[in-house]
């Protein structure tokens, strides 16, 4: 069978290159049938690069050279491909991955990922939680916690680390001291808090959430890592506690602005506080430096073609929270769903490369496959082509309309109790840990530099 299989995908490898284009993706933008044909197209090459259920490999996790994080963003995805296309394909995969990760603190922190895990990181997984309470994806069983209770582990734990003791406030990008980017204060990291508590509160009807929602997004602003500027705000990346969060990393990137963006129009729905949809209002035209002719794009390093493996992955989690404001704000529905229509049929014409004729590429502007490919194209393509979808589809579940079990006090006390980590690293791991660190640093500053000369 196994043969007769790999006989079948050479002959047809071998007709997509002889009749080019013939495999590539055909969508059209918003019809469930065509969506759902795409998705099952380009989740078979996300699966590609899947571990888990090959022999040896680690179920949760991509392969190398993928981070941990970057299999919470793709989760997240694919349960939403599970709720737009009702399709249960992948549930045992998705639900899998996830129970085999959340680790012993019920707060996504597996021992495993000691030496690379941030704030940030820590966060595409909870949104994953997030995703799966939100969208009723099937619970676990009563005697494990819910994937609200997963959700509110990552908050608990996230929430103990803000930091007043440099810069007033705010996360460090990392959670542990020997991995370098801990004196960094980034935007993503507070972001993610921010999105996190907006999203609870929506959930749960906690207002303790909202609180805590609001003390991260006035954090942001107070430190100047958003700037007004007539009606819209530029996001930027962060700054050093050293000089007090004052020199700015004015870098800016699509999934920073997006997550405010989405956070802000959570809280917008959930308070119908006018305040807020303002903020959402300003978000949304400060992501028109991300568009050319309406099509997201990587400003800070597409044209240049320098996206590294993370950051061409970051238009998937910027398509989702559009998605999310697009149907949580009807104000700004039209305006986001033309920027995510606009994206998702560029995103469909790159997705006509590799072998199989429907890999997908880094750029949506060019109206062809780019040459690039990756887990990161795969789920950038997947997310902004299924949120087409969204309008179609009823708002996110909350506590009355959803079946997800929580757990205020989930993960709370887990680090300063039960973080066994710091005993079992040994000096050359942490070394390891802190070349790869330094050299993401640096390219940010670089960047960083670059923009301002
Ligand atoms: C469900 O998804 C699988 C895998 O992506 C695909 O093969 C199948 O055709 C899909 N089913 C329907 C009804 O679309
Ligand atoms: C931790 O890493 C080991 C070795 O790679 C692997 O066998 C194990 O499954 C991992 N555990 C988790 C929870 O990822
Ligand atoms: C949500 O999930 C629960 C538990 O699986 C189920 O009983 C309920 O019907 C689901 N709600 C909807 C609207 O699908
Ligand atoms: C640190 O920055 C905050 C604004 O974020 C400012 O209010 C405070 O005075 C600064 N502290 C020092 C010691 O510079
Ligand atoms: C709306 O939100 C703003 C900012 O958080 C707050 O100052 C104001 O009191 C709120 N208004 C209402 C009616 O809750
Ligand atoms: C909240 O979102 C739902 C859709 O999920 C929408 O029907 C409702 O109008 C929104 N409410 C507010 C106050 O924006
Ligand atoms: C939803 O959350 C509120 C506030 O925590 C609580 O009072 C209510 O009982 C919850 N509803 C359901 C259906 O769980
Ligand atoms: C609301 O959330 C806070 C923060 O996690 C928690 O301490 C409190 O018990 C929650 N309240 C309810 C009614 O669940």
């Amino acid at each position: 069978m196994v043969k007769i299989k790999n006989f079948a995908n050479a002959i047809g490898t071998l007709l997509c290159l002889l009749i080019g284009k013939a495999s590539a993706l055909t969508l059209t933008v918003g019809d469930k049938d065509s969506v759902c044909d795409a998705a099952t197209l380009i989740i078979n090459g996300i699966m590609d690069y899947y571990e888990g259920i090959r022999y040896g490999g680690t179920v949760g996790i991509f392969q190398a050279p993928y981070y941990w994080w970057e299999a919470g963003e793709i989760w997240a995805g694919m349960i939403d491909t599970w709720y737009f296309c009702q399709n249960d394909t992948y549930e045992d995969i998705i639900f899998d991955a996830l129970q085999a990760q959340k680790g012993s603190g019920n707060s996504f922190m597996p021992q495993n990922q000691t030496l690379t895990e941030g704030n940030d990181d820590q966060s595409f997984w909870g949104f994953a939680a997030l995703s799966a309470a939100e969208r009723n994806f099937t619970n676990p069983s009563s005697d494990e916690p819910g994937w609200l209770a997963l959700a509110q582990g990552v908050y608990n734990t996230m929430w103990s680390r803000w930091d007043t003791s440099y810069c007033e406030g705010g996360l460090r990008w990392q959670i542990f001291t020997w991995n370098s980017g801990y004196d960094y204060k980034n935007t993503i990291s507070n972001a993610c808090l921010f999105a996190i508590a907006a999203r609870l509160a929506r959930y749960t009807k906690n207002d303790t959430y909202a609180e805590t929602a609001t003390t991260v997004y006035d954090w942001l602003k107070d430190v100047g890592y958003f700037k007004l500027d007539g009606d819209s705000y530029s996001v930027y990346d962060g700054a050093s506690i050293t000089g007090n969060c004052s020199s700015v990393n004015t870098a800016q990137w699509t999934y920073n602005q997006a997550i405010v963006l989405g956070g802000a129009a959570y809280m917008a729905n959930y308070t119908g506080n006018n305040t807020w949809v303002t903020e959402v209002g300003r978000h949304i035209s400060g992501m028109s430096v991300f568009l050319n002719n309406n099509i997201l794009y990587e400003r800070q390093c597409a044209s240049s073609n320098t996206c590294n493996n993370d950051q061409r992955s970051f238009k998937s989690i910027t398509s989702q929270y559009l998605g999310a404001t697009a149907r949580l704000v009807p104000d700004y529905s039209d305006q986001v769903m033309e920027i995510i229509d606009a994206s998702a049929k560029g995103a469909a014409e790159s997705c006509s490369g590799g072998s199989d004729g429907h890999t997908c590429g880094t750029s949506w502007t060019s109206g062809s496959y780019d040459g690039n490919y990756g887990l990161g194209e795969q789920i950038c393509a997947l997310e902004v082509i299924q949120n087409t979808l969204v309008m179609q589809y009823d708002g996110p579940f909350d506590n009355s309309t959803g079946s997800s079990e929580g757990n205020s006090a989930e993960g709370l006390g887990y680090e300063s109790s039960t973080n066994p980590h710091e005993i079992t690293v040994t000096t050359r791991d942490k070394a390891a840990a802190g070349i790869i660190t330094t050299i993401v640093l640096a390219i940010v500053v670089a960047l960083g530099i670059w923009m301002i000369i």
